[in-house]
């Protein structure tokens, strides 16, 4: 099994990271046979999708010069795909947003590859707060679309960078995500 991890914070030692690290942690000691590719999609150089629809015609290749054509690679190799991000302003970071925009390249290939999705929300306010689940339902309305399957979905409060990692009831939970896949 192949996983793709899409890390949408920019923050080196953020909770994000630190969240998907932990996750990544439990399903390689449980699961050796994993393969993982790891991908800080806010540190890619990727431009916003101008709708030009010159992927619609020329094998969904994005014509413009960034990474997204890697990218899409990576991901259309994924059997399990990990969304993380952090909440900017009641949503999903705008680094993760480009990288999901650029999906419309490849959707008519995506909707045949029946992919697994998990997702990690952190913001700084209460997991009660609306923001998760409007994240969450983003994600539910993009997976039912893709005819992708979403396997878990994490929503969890830490604010300072770093601070998820003293959250010990938060990091088992997450540790013990791989009995979902
Ligand atoms: C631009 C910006 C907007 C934010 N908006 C929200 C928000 O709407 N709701 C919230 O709970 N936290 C918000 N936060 C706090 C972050 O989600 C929080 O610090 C989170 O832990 C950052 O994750 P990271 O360390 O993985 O980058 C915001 C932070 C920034 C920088």
């Amino acid at each position: 099994m192949q996983i793709v991890i899409l890390n949408g914070s920019p923050r080196w030692k953020g909770n994000t990271r630190i969240a998907l690290n932990q996750i990544i942690s439990g399903i390689s000691k449980n699961i050796p046979s994993t393969g993982f590719e790891f991908i800080d999609v806010a540190h890619l150089h990727l431009m916003g999708c101008t709708n030009c629809e010159a992927c619609k015609t020329n094998g969904g290749v994005c014509i413009h010069e960034d990474d997204s054509a890697d990218l899409m690679e990576k991901i259309a190799a994924g059997d399990l795909i990990i969304f993380g991000t952090p909440v900017y302003w009641w949503g999903i970071s705008a680094q993760l947003k480009l990288a999901i925009d650029k999906f419309y390249s490849r959707t008519e290939l995506f909707q045949t590859q029946h992919k697994r999705v998990g997702l990690v929300v952190i913001g700084a306010s209460s997991v009660q707060d609306f923001e998760y689940q409007l994240i969450c339902e983003q994600f539910e309305c993009i997976c039912e679309y893709l005819g992708w399957v979403i396997i878990f979905e994490e929503s969890i409060s830490a604010f300072a960078e770093g601070e998820v990692s003293e959250n010990a009831k938060v990091m088992e939970r997450l540790g013990e995500l791989w009995t979902m896949l």
